[in-house]
């Protein structure tokens, strides 16, 4: 027997669908401009959508908390990781958020997967919406109790769950969803949320992976001023740094250093993530022109790819889906942008549901009209050489 045959079969498996991924290496140039195999291209598919991962203020406190701290934490925060640089950050972010308190955990995908084990036992049921991010599905099946997904945005479908399961034995339910969703680029209804949160007596739990920086008051997120238990937001995408945070209520930061073991059993991030972490939180607040011209930038995209027939999905902020449905058209696609420069990613199955491959566009406040319009146009040459969708 080959104990390494089913590393084969699954690769061929993915191979035979259009499903294999490679690693693309990268170097990022100015502004959107990346060097892809020695070739200057436009980048599309970055979730920097302020364009701060370059900015000058990051690198300089970057620099600094390198200096002065060092390069490594040391250790877990509980240990003797906790410089005083991640209480400064954690305040800063507590009253942007309008919480009572924050904590900064490794990464978004380390929140998630950490966090709902930590507030679930057995006897707790997780209602998450259908579209949810991988993180939030393995957060959810790590914490070994009972899950039903809600169908997405369903708000009448989310509150006949909670109806049902509320007297059935259960010792909590927690509800789960994203404020922008990663793959649809479409918004959940807060308000709505948090209404049932408080009728049912259930906790909210919002990730803002792709609203911290873009939207709400300062772009702290939709979810920024209302009553959510648990904010999880995400310091690697508009923030232009890496890491994550909850904002939450005091004694939940106390529960979650007692029982989040992403926090307690991982070294803290490096202090000079904390200090970039720190820059993009004070530009952030100020940066609402960018986020207004983000915005219709991106009205101006899906309005433009609208017309020329190309289905856009329900998208309404910066990630905007371009969904072809066949894998091997999506990757055609994508190849013909690759081939004139534009880099994009495809999604496919298991990232979205089999049959939904997608181009999924994500603008940042360094792209300019004239690179929309050329992406506009190859768009346009595309459909004018007869190539297929869905
Ligand atoms: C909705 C959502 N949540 C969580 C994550 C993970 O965040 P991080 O990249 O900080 O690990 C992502 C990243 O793709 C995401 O899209």
């Amino acid at each position: 027997m080959n104990k390494y045959i089913f590393i084969d079969d699954k690769l061929g498996n993915r191979l035979s669908q259009n499903l294999y991924r490679r690693l693309k290496t990268v170097r990022p140039l100015s502004g959107v401009e990346m060097e892809v195999d020695g070739r200057r291209m436009l980048n599309f598919c970055s979730n920097d959508y302020l364009g701060l991962s370059r900015h000058p203020l990051l690198e300089e406190r970057a620099i600094e908390y390198l200096q002065k701290y060092g390069s490594g934490s040391t250790a877990s925060r509980l240990v003797c990781g906790n410089y005083d640089c991640f209480e400064m950050v954690e305040k800063r972010i507590a009253e942007l958020t309008e919480s009572e308190r924050a904590l900064i955990l490794n990464s978004g995908f380390q929140a998630n997967v950490s966090l709902l084990p930590a507030l679930a036992d057995r006897d707790t049921l997780i209602l998450s919406d259908r579209l949810n991010h991988n993180s939030i599905i393995q957060g959810s099946l790590l914490s070994r109790c009972r899950i039903k997904r809600f169908r997405h945005n369903d708000m009448n479908h989310l509150e006949e769950l909670l109806r049902e399961n509320r007297d059935s034995g259960v010792s909590r339910i927690l509800v789960v969803t994203e404020s922008v969703f990663s793959m649809d680029g479409d918004l959940s209804d807060i308000d709505t949320l948090v209404r049932l949160n408080e009728k049912y007596d259930s906790l909210l739990i919002v990730d803002e992976a792709h609203g911290t920086g873009v939207l709400g008051k300062k772009g702290m997120g939709l979810t920024c001023g209302k009553n959510v238990d648990m904010v999880m937001g995400t310091m690697g995408k508009a923030c232009g740094s890496f890491g994550a945070y909850i904002a939450c209520s005091a004694n939940m930061r106390e529960y979650l250093i007692n029982f989040c073991y992403g926090l307690i059993y991982s070294t803290a991030l490096p202090p000079s993530v904390i200090g970039s972490m720190d820059a993009a939180l004070e530009l952030i607040a100020t940066m609402d022109k960018e986020r207004h011209d983000l915005f219709r930038k991106a009205a101006f995209f899906r309005s433009s790819l609208n017309e020329l027939g190309y289905d856009t999905g329900k998208s309404t902020t910066q990630i905007i889906p371009v969904i072809i449905g066949d894998e091997r058209n999506a990757l055609g696609l994508s190849k013909w942008l690759e081939d004139n420069d534009i880099l994009t990613m495809t999604f496919r199955y298991p990232t979205v549901a089999p049959g939904e491959s997608r181009i999924r566009l994500s603008l940042s406040a360094l792209h300019t009209q004239e690179h929309l319009e050329r992406v506009v146009d190859l768009f346009k040459r595309w459909r004018e050489k007869g190539c297929n969708e869905k």
